[in-house]
């Protein structure tokens, strides 16, 4: 093996730069390989767009939010880019290449994977919902800008007796929602996972009120959903795969809580403040220890699997069973709920 290619794609997340440090540095220095990086994601790869990477170009980058690579949406597997990453790949005399990525990444990853390309996944995404991996990068600072907002919510909630209805990312699983809540101290979240009734919400705040609180604060990930009929979901556009683009479920839901509990209600949607800025310390470490394993992986001839952390121990899944959604497991929602009272 001589020569691997690197890239990032979908979501952006604190601590990629921190992964494609640590896969440039160990790459070169300890399995002796060369390094491109390939510009925003899969798009890059298709049109064979690379910039060498060196010691010297990932100098600086370990502290910064965003990936130096850029990054898109695009998927080579539904828009038929196979044969030109193929090319790709063979033209530039690339005999690996480490992706970067979330849910998205990986089922493409995994269906090139099967095409026989030599590939290797590393998991991003601020949501956490890969599976087989216990840390995603992007998630512990995520969550903390989350318990932040909460946080500084909280006192302006109890100053002016207020609902604080604050919505945080989290398209498929409640990971960020419930982290934050239970860090923040929600009175409600509610999660994808748990289709929630407004009325049911409503009477365990104003509960909460009898007992002699004056203010809440419920907080909701934008997947969550309304059980059918108790409240018209929002309708969301759609990006240029169909996919729904999400963000506004709290605009929907703070009215019909105002409603039923009278109390005076305010919205703060989070949105992508919660994937910009400086990584935390624990995603740069995790970001590291898994770029580092890529390259080893990818070194070992370990295609088709994705490097991750269980137990605090470095292992890999393969990339398929990766992409599967990892939803909150109801044990950790019981621990939230039990301050929703
Ligand atoms: O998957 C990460 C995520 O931040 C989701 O929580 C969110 O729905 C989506 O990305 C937003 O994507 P975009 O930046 O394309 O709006």
């Amino acid at each position: 093996m001589k020569r691997i290619g690197i890239l990032t794609a979908g979501g952006d997340a604190p601590g990629l730069n921190a992964a494609i440090r640590a896969a440039v540095r160990s790459a070169i220095s300890v399995h002796g390989l060369e390094v491109l990086g390939f510009r925003n994601g899969w798009a890059g790869v298709i049109e064979g767009e690379t910039i060498p990477l060196t010691p010297v170009s990932v100098q600086g980058i370990l502290h910064r939010g965003g990936t130096i690579l850029g990054s898109s949406g695009t998927d080579p597997y539904h828009s038929g880019g196979i044969g030109a990453v193929r090319r790709t790949l063979i033209d530039l005399g690339l005999d690996g290449l480490i992706t970067i990525g979330g849910e998205g990444t990986m089922t493409a990853a995994a269906h090139l994977a099967e095409e026989g390309l030599p590939l290797v996944g590393v998991p991003k995404t601020i949501d956490n919902d890969l599976s087989g991996t216990d840390a995603c990068i992007g998630f512990a600072t995520a969550v903390q800008v989350a318990t932040d907002a909460i946080d500084r919510l909280h006192t302006t909630a109890e100053s002016h007796h207020r609902l604080m209805v604050v919505e945080v990312m989290g398209r498929s699983a409640g990971w960020i929602a419930l982290a934050a809540g239970l860090a923040g101290g929600a009175d409600a979240i509610l999660i994808p996972e748990r289709p929630f009734d407004p009325e049911q919400v409503a009477a365990g705040l104003r509960r909460r009120h009898l007992r002699g609180h004056s203010f809440s604060i419920v907080v909701v990930a934008e997947g969550a959903a309304p059980v059918e009929g108790t409240l018209e979901p929002p309708t969301y556009p759609t990006d240029d795969r169909g996919f729904p683009r999400l963000g506004g479920i709290a605009n929907a839901i703070a009215p019909r809580l105002a409603e039923l509990t009278g109390f005076e209600t305010r919205v703060t949607v989070l949105g992508h403040v919660q994937r910009g800025g400086t990584p935390l310390a624990e995603d740069r470490i995790v970001a590291t220890r898994l770029g580092r394993a890529a390259v080893d992986l990818i070194v070992a001839g370990g295609f088709g699997q994705m490097v991750a952390l269980r137990g605090g121990e470095i292992t890999s899944v393969p990339l398929a069973d990766a992409a599967k959604v990892r939803p909150v497991p109801e044990d950790l929602f019981a621990v939230a709920e039990v301050f929703f009272e």
